[in-house]
């Protein structure tokens, strides 16, 4: 649904790179676009595009084994893995998708081996994190898009943004008779951008409309991981929940950047970069590098004030915000239980204060 225009912007980055990762939070898109891509991309690599599953791996040293297999390259006795792909790939103009790559980052110089030695391979590696390497060219995916709520377009009309499109074809899957309707399609709407116009969110809250009407859907979105379980039993289990989407991202964490994360659950809707800094910040602790981190790893979203970006200078009213992404926020909030009151009444919000997805920031469900 949608991605014309995604295809065709990280189709032009491959024209002179040849390393893109598309990056972004858990169900956001990252393999379909990758593979999209490729597919689209056939006439550029005679040599094919291959695409390499890591998902199931954890120790970064066997992703050069996993390429091996996933380009069918014969086993020969005393060349590495490595060796075995570059024996192959050569110079050949071949294209690989690296899909998944978030949990075997540090596998990133191998890539950057593969890719110097093999002069006309290029790479899509999707990842929720970037790989920090030089000549790559990071591509966030974005959500899809959502219709303004407020200006409801007639239904036709409606029906053509990316994420009511995709909750209408979810809705029909799980149940035949369904169509958005004019009483229905306020909430259809709403839930899309409730929901970030997050395809996985989407898909979730739309299997839903077996039991429930969208406005009964919409209703019980305050409850956003309860609700959005049930994904197909083929699908890999972080993507059978929104629970198991965001754990994947959190169980990667260091310590640091999970407590800098739970801390974060106190704001609601975003906040000022000297805020977090006050009010996660502890003395001799650097509140950046955390969350630079955690912005590296899709977790938190950095934006900088609407009315203010054409300004051409700075001043304290333009330092960037950070918004933690919706479902990150969420699971920050189900970690570290009730939000510290103390902390609440500093940073001027009331403690219990409902967050613009109508998830209460402080009344949390134990992981
Ligand atoms: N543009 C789209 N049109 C239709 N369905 C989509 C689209 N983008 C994503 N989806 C669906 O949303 C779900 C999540 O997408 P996908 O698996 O690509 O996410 P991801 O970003 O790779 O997630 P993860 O980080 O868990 O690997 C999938 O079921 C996918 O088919
Ligand atoms: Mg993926």
């Amino acid at each position: 649904m949608g991605r014309e225009r995604e295809i065709e912007e990280v189709s032009a980055l491959l024209v002179g790179a040849r390393l893109v990762t598309l990056t972004g939070p858990g169900g956001t898109g990252k393999t379909r676009l990758a593979v999209e891509c490729a597919a689209r991309l056939a006439d550029r690599f005679p040599a094919g595009g291959w695409f390499v599953p890591l998902a199931p791996l954890v120790d970064p040293d066997l992703v050069p084994m996993a390429i091996a297999q996933a380009l069918n390259v014969p086993e020969h006795p005393g060349r590495t893995p490595l060796e075995r792909v570059l024996d192959q790939v050569g110079e050949q103009q071949m294209l690989m998708v690296l899909d998944n790559f978030e949990q075997v980052i540090d596998a990133a110089d191998a890539v950057a081996g593969l890719l110097a030695a093999a002069p006309r391979l290029a790479a899509i590696v999707t990842s929720r994190f970037v790989l920090h390497l030089s000549g790559e060219h990071e591509y966030p995916v974005p959500p899809l898009e959502v219709p303004d709520v407020r200006h409801l377009p007639d239904l036709a009309r409606l029906a053509q943004y990316a994420a009511v499109a995709l909750f209408i074809e979810r809705a029909k899957a799980a149940r035949l008779t369904f169509a958005v309707t004019n009483e229905n399609a306020p909430a259809v709407a709403e839930i899309c951008v409730r929901l970030d116009g997050l395809p996985l969110a989407i898909e979730l809250a739309a299997a839903r409309v077996r039991l429930l009407t969208p406005q009964a859907i919409l209703a019980r979105l305050t409850d956003r991981l309860g609700l959005l379980i049930g994904g197909p039993r083929d699908v890999p289990e972080r993507q059978r929940t929104l629970r198991g989407a965001i754990e994947w991202s959190y169980d990667l964490l260091d310590l640091d950047e999970q407590r800098l994360f739970g801390a974060l659950s106190v704001f609601r809707g975003g906040a000022r970069l000297e805020a977090v800094e006050e009010i996660c910040g502890s003395p001799g602790e650097e509140v950046l590098s955390g969350l630079a981190s955690l912005i590296d790893k899709s977790l938190v979203r950095a934006e900088s004030p609407p009315e203010r970006r054409r300004d051409a200078l700075c001043d304290a009213r333009d330092a960037p915000r950070v918004r933690p992404r919706a479902p990150a926020r969420l699971r920050a909030c189900a970690r570290h239980g009730a939000t510290p009151r103390g902390v609440v009444r500093r940073s001027g919000r009331p403690a219990g204060a409902v967050d613009h997805g109508g998830a209460p920031a402080c009344r949390a469900r134990p992981a």
